[in-house]
């Protein structure tokens, strides 16, 4: 059993993330969920969150953490997630609150009480890279950091940056200079897990989640149909996957560094080998396979959550 804390802005691709996770209960004991800037404000993410638990009754605790990168300004994307930052279901306010724990001071009390604690690390690394400045005694009781984040050639919100990373480069450099184990699925290797909207489009015939995961892809998939696309990356999911199926990736021990400062560079991950300061790049999976340990999982839960 992996006992894990989820670092995420839902964010549609963060939520389907957390379900996957939720699925697989035999792997993961998901300790708690901390909440942070990106996609949309504090609030709205952590409101996201908040709505999905309620409407599926369950009460995994959830931590805010901080509300703007270390030194630059929010950034938030509607265009990618909506105004609400989980556009596409509606679902009732949330009854449930977040916990009054600071997310930095749940992570400190559950790193230091858990033997081996992973952290999985869906949004910009702010909540992250503070709790390891702030607590480095405790950098290594943390068995890996596995994020979303980065890519080794390409970019989405800049040509050459990822957004979790563009959104606060500085936190990310704390991040992979920290020491711990890092996973990176960067934007190539989720591109090819793509998910293809027709399969996407069957979720109207599944059950309770499966037609949540169908209204979060109405919106979230608009990016895609929009270009013409026949498929779209649902980012998030990446890491949990690779969590728990790591045969189904390529990957690379490279070293990672963060560009800090640079008009078209800004959070660009530039990826190297052979490393020094190796870190687990996730380079490509097998489209099919990788895919469905999502289906799979929304079948599971269709059965739990009725
Ligand atoms: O670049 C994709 C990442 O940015 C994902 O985590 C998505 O949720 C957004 O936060
Ligand atoms: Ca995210």
């Amino acid at each position: 059993m992996r006992k894990i804390i989820i670092d995420c802005d839902p964010g549609h691709d963060d939520i389907m993330a957390i379900l996957l996770a939720l699925a697989h209960n035999e792997e993961f004991e998901i300790l708690g969920i901390t909440t942070v800037a990106g996609n949309q404000t504090l609030d709205k993410v952590t409101a996201n969150i908040l709505k999905v638990e309620d409407w599926l009754g369950i009460d995994i605790p959830v931590y805010k953490g901080y509300d703007a990168p270390l030194i630059r300004r929010p950034e938030p994307q509607p265009i990618a997630h909506g105004e609400s930052g989980m556009d596409g279901p509606v679902l009732p306010d949330p009854v449930s609150e977040p916990q009054k724990l600071h997310a930095l001071e749940f992570m400190k009390q559950a790193v230091s009480e858990n033997d081996k604690v992973t952290i999985v690390a869906l949004a910009p690394l702010t909540n992250i890279a503070l709790f390891l400045k702030t607590w480095p005694e405790l950098r290594r009781k943390i068995d890996c950091i596995a994020l979303m984040g980065g890519s080794v050639y390409g970019g989405n919100i800049q040509k050459k940056s990822e957004f979790n990373i563009y959104h606060d480069p500085e936190a990310a450099k704390i991040v992979f200079d920290s020491g711990v184990r890092i996973i990176m699925a960067g934007l190539e290797v989720c591109y090819a897990g793509s998910i293809l909207l027709k399969e996407a489009e069957e979720f109207k015939n599944g059950g309770k989640v499966s037609k949540l995961c169908y209204d979060l892809m109405q919106f979230y998939g608009l990016y895609a149909v929009n270009r013409g696309w026949d498929r779209t990356a649902v980012f998030d999911i990446t890491p949990v996957v690779y969590l728990l199926k790591p045969e189904l990736f390529e990957a690379e021990e490279m070293d990672v560094d963060i560009e800090l400062d640079g008009e078209y560079t800004r959070g660009m991950t530039v990826c190297t080998s052979p490393a020094e300061h190796p870190k687990t790049v996730l380079l490509n999976t097998d489209r099919e396979a990788f895919i469905s340990v999502f289906l799979e999982a929304l079948d599971l839960l269709d059965k739990r959550y009725v």
